[in-house]
Formats: structure tokens, sequence, C-alpha cells
């Protein structure tokens, strides 16, 4: 199924990123202004490349990579869809449209340092304006500690929200809840910017096989240091 052009408004990731950024780059003007530091004009050049790829990947290049990774997959239409760190809906409101007879759920504690204005309400609204609000269903939720039972999704999703949690040892417990309710057969697509290696080990722990890969330049948040990886793993059904 292809996904049609979006109609809801979801923000920007991290704003604080490409301000500080242009606030680099409007500093170093100063200096060559007023101090005559004329080597810093390449500073400012590539700080402005970089704010310029970040806002790409935040308003743009992340659609389109989820849209490629989610019409891609097979769907019944029926399955339990779980997105971690929804934010305003960016990849669950996509999800929510191959899943007609089934279930679009998101958890998130709605920070708007990681998103700006994020909010259910804000969410929620995203979805009645992409006309798939009758199978979204949104709880205020830590993703350490999911509030759902074992092996009740088809599919585990999350962009570039686990990394916010400061501890290796809270990243490490949302993998485990992501994996704790994802039903044997199920399928997990976890994209984020760093400490994807450790999510993998952990994976590999449960005796999973994830696949891990670069997701390109449309997924670049600013240098080749922070471009997202993706893992995509099955949980295999017990025989
Ligand atoms: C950069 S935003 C990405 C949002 C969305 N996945 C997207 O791609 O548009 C990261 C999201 O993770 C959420 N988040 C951060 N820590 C979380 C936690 N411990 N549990 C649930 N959500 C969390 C934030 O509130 C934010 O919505």
């Amino acid at each position: 199924m292809d996904t049609p052009h979006r109609k809801g408004h979801y923000g920007t990731d991290a704003p604080y990123a490409p301000l500080l950024m242009v606030a680099g780059a409007l500093a170093c003007i100063g200096l060559i202004v007023f101090a005559h530091i004329m080597q810093l004009w390449l500073t400012v050049v590539i700080l402005l490349v970089l704010t310029a790829v970040y806002l790409h990947t935040t308003w743009r290049g992340k659609f389109r990579v989820w849209r490629l990774l989610l019409d891609g997959m097979a769907w019944r239409g029926d399955e339990r869809v779980l997105d971690l760190g929804c934010g305003r809906g960016m990849v669950l409101l996509m999800a929510a449209r191959h899943v007609p007879r089934g279930r679009a759920v998101g958890v998130d504690i709605w920070s708007t340092k990681d998103q700006a204005g994020n909010a259910m309400a804000v969410t929620l609204d995203n979805a009645r304006r992409e006309g798939v609000a009758d199978r979204v269903e949104l709880h205020t939720a830590d993703m350490r500690q999911l509030p759902f039972e074992d092996d009740s999704f088809d599919v585990v999703v999350s962009n570039v929200a686990i990394h916010n949690i400061g501890t290796r040892a809270g990243r490490e417990l949302a993998i485990d809840e992501a994996w704790r309710v994802l039903r044997p057969g199920g399928r997990m697509l976890i994209a984020d910017i760093s400490r994807s290696r450790d999510y993998q080990q952990r994976l590999v722990g449960f005796g999973a096989a994830p696949v891990r890969r670069n997701l390109g330049w449309r997924m670049w948040w600013g240098g080749s240091w922070v471009s997202t990886m993706l893992l995509d793993v099955r949980k295999e059904k017990m025989v």
C-alpha cells in the first residue's frame, strides 16, 4: 500500500540542535566582522550546511525513509503496532494506515525538548487529520515500563527515541520491554542515532539475529557520527 501525502503537523526534532548550530555560525560571523578572523568562514559554511541537512532530515527525510520501510512490509491489516516514543506521530500514523482492522498504539512522555510542540493532544489531532483516529491509541508511559501484556504486539517500531534515555541500563530496559511485548513471529524496527550496537547486543542476548544497517543521507542528522542506524529483527516462534 502506498502512503499518501501527509496532512498532520509533525514539528522539529530536538529544536535546540539547529538553533545551537545557527547561533555558532552567527558567533563566528561576529568574530570575522569584529576580530577579522577570516579563517572562520569555513566553520560558518560547515555549520550552515549541517543545519540545512538536519532540518531536511527532520522535516522531510525521516518521512521518506519510514514510508519506504513500512510500505516494504507485508501487512495483513489487522496487526497491533506499538511505537516507542511516538512523539507527534510520524511513524505511528503512517503505520496506522497499514492496519485498517488493527491498532496503532503510541507511548511517550511528551518531552518538548526532544520534539517541538510534543503533546498527546497534538498527536491525536494529527491522527484525525490523517484519517486514522479510529485505530490509534495513545498512552503517557515510559518505554522502560510498558503498560502492556507480554506478546501483545505484532510489530514494534521506534524512531530516534531510545537514545534520549540517559543511562545504558535505562536503554537496555527499553529494549527488554520492547522484546517482552513483541509476540513470537512479530517484527521490530528500531532506528536510532547512537547506541544501536548496544541494542543489537541486547537483542542477541535474547537469541535474536537483528540486521543492522545505515539508513543513509535522508536520516543524516548533521554528520556521519550521527547518521541513523536501523535494527530490523524478527522474534522467532517457539517450536
Ligand atoms: C526525537 S523525538 C522522535 C519522535 C518520533 N519518534 C518521530 O520520529 O517523530 C523522541 C521522542 O522520544 C520521547 N521519549 C524520550 N524518552 C522517553 C521515554 N523514556 N519513554 C517514552 N518516550 C520517550 C520524547 O518525548 C519524544 O517524543
